[in-house]
């Protein structure tokens, strides 16, 4: 059964199969729908036609569920009376697209964004999942400007290796840890890394993915809950549903992205994103999506609203548990309702539920407080990031949930000079540099040493890669010092669980302070000030400007020629530079 609904003002579809205008371009744009049951009578009758963006393939395993959750989205779409149309997007793996996904991120932005602008749809249903499918997603919906609504695919169930809980990506970082001081072998490794995977879904860890999804529906543009439901679980099908119907109504309603992400709304993702201890990525695409929106987000924004908001999820990497444990216990609403009622939130966002932020938290308080503390007992107080410069960098985040208590006490804790460090630079050009070298002695890396790469930046890897988070040579991990004070001009990944000095910007490859950095130099960190700096001679650092900035690899594709050609700094989001000046340009048909 179907029930048709109308809309007051006329949709954009019909410029295509409705313009009596363009009778015999309308007949070109009705014929071929017909293959796949579309009739034109359908399409001419006003009803909504609802884009599927499906993100998930074989090339994205965390999202390919979306291909069976896309079925009850099209059964949601037309029980509401729309037409559904699915199409593909770019695919982005985190884990398998060299040299970096993040390379990829505008590349799917900038063909979402003709698809949805060029074909005749009137709302969108955003699949995501894997860390950059939800950024480019929400900045090609904000470029458009049509209704649009986040379906995120859910996270793996939790993973179990030897009885212990075991997190993707974390699991990598700690094993790797174990493997080189000799703990595990090879084949632990391996066994304790399928472990981690149980199921369909994205990382179960407060991953990248986790954080971006969780962004979203903190930005008001998912369905209530959302993002935490595993993407086995049975709820997760019946939001697929339920997302379908709703984006019909979106059109309906005229609801779309340049009403709901306004600046209010990208404070309260920055200050739920300390809450859930989320990824550093999330400074980049956050930002990047604030671009496309045509909202003032500043950098320093990332420290004046998130860093003091206290750390409540006890989700992996900065705590304990993973996602199953994290949506029984509430997800996203209960996090978002503790920060509400602690006056920490804008209540009066709108959403894509057609009620505010405030509305949707109602009766959504956390039912397991193991896993998400109350805002006045939290697991760390003052968790968000803190953003650092200096002659090094003019920006740069390090996220302080991560910081260990026997990190704080080695390095932070000197009496009289709580927060400063200061310590022998090795610096590193590049990931291949780090691994052919780290354990080599002639750098005299000891525990007072500050491990540096450079070269990973959005111009210089290309696409900024997450390899900051650099371990300690094996002669320190067997000694039981599992990480050291690390900094550069890459990210690293979501799932880390060190505390490092990650997205320097201007990076060293667009002649940034990290490109004069020698080894041997002395850094000082003053976390306190945040400041970063290095303890050398002016006179000094203009004489190595002379040698010139580190090299870097030529372009391999196309793309990437065209990305280095594009591509801003970490700071302001790695956006295509002028793309925020295209905004809501669905308002101006397309030319026949
Ligand atoms: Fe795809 Fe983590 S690798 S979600
Ligand atoms: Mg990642």
């Amino acid at each position: 059964m179907t029930d048709t609904k109308t809309t007051k003002h006329r949709l954009r579809s019909q410029d295509w199969f409705d313009n009596r205008d363009h009778v015999d371009m309308a007949a070109i744009y009705l014929e071929r729908f017909m293959n796949y049951g579309i009739t034109p009578e359908e399409l001419r009758s006003g009803k909504p036609v609802i884009g599927i963006a499906q993100s998930g393939s074989d090339l994205t395993p965390c999202n390919r569920h979306h291909v069976d959750l896309a079925r009850r989205v099209r059964d949601g779409i037309r029980d509401a009376g729309g037409i559904p149309i699915e199409f593909p997007t770019h695919p982005i793996f985190e884990n398998c697209k060299r040299p970096t996904a993040a390379l990829d991120r505008n590349l799917a932005y900038l063909g979402l964004v003709e698809i949805l602008y060029g074909y005749p749809l009137d709302g969108v249903v955003l699949t995501t999942g894997c860390d950059k499918t939800t950024p480019s997603a929400l900045m090609a919906a904000s470029t458009v400007d049509i209704p649009a609504i986040v379906l995120s695919g859910g996270p793996m169930l939790d993973g179990w290796h030897d009885g212990d809980l075991v997190g993707s990506g974390t699991v990598i970082w700690r094993s790797r840890r174990k493997l080189a001081a000799g703990a595990i072998d090879e084949e632990e490794f391996l066994q304790a890394a399928m472990d981690s995977a149980p199921s369909i879904g994205h990382c179960n860890t407060m991953g990248t993915a986790s954080t971006m999804n969780a962004l979203a529906e903190a930005l008001g543009m998912s369905l209530t809950g959302c993002a935490a439901i595993p993407a086995a679980y049975r709820e997760r099908g019946q939001i697929a549903y339920r997302t379908g119907r709703r984006a019909v109504e979106l059109v309906l309603e005229d609801i779309r992205p340049s009403h709901i992400l306004t600046r209010q709304a990208f404070l309260n993702a920055i200050r739920v994103n300390s809450a859930i201890g989320g990824s550093t990525n999330a400074q980049p695409h956050l930002m990047a999506m604030a671009k496309h929106a045509g909202v003032a987000l500043e950098p320093d924004d990332w420290q004046r609203y998130g860093y003091d908001i206290p750390l409540l999820a006890d989700v992996q990497p900065a705590g304990r548990f993973l996602g199953e444990r994290f949506h029984r216990a509430g997800g996203v609403p209960a996090i978002m309702r503790e920060l509400l009622e602690a006056g920490k939130l804008d209540g009066s966002c709108p959403t894509v539920t057609g009620r505010t932020m405030a509305q949707n938290l109602e009766g959504r308080a956390a039912s397991d407080r193991e896993v998400i503390r109350s805002y006045d007992a939290p697991l760390k107080e003052r968790a968000g990031f803190l953003v650092l410069k200096g002659n090094l960098f003019d920006f740069a985040i390090m996220k302080t949930s991560v910081i260990s208590e026997e990190f704080r006490q080695r390095y932070l804790s000197e009496p009289g000079r709580e927060g400063i460090f200061e310590g022998r630079a090795a610096v590193f050009d590049g990931s291949e540099d780090y691994h052919a070298r780290i354990n080599d002695p002639a750098l005299g890396i000891d525990e007072r040493t500050i491990l540096v790469i450079r070269g990973a930046g959005p111009l210089g890897w290309p696409g900024s890669a997450e390899v900051v988070n650099m371990q300690p040579p094996d002669h320190l991990l067997r000694r039981g010092v599992t990480s050291l004070p690390t900094i550069g001009d890459g990210r690293q990944s979501g799932t880390a669980d060190s505390p490092s000095i990650l997205n320097a910007s201007p990076e060293s490859a667009a002649g940034g302070g990290l490109a004069w950095l020698r080894t041997g130099d002395i850094i000082r960190i003053d976390l306190e000030h945040g400041r970063c700096d290095l303890m050398v001679a002016q006179e000094e650092i203009e004489r190595r400007k002379a040698d010139g900035i580190p090299a870097v690899p030529a372009d391999a594709t196309p793309w990437q020629r065209l990305y280095r050609q594009t591509v801003t700094q970490l700071s302001d989001g790695a956006v295509i530079d002028g793309a925020a000046d295209f905004r809501r340009i669905a308002e101006t048909p397309p030319r026949h």
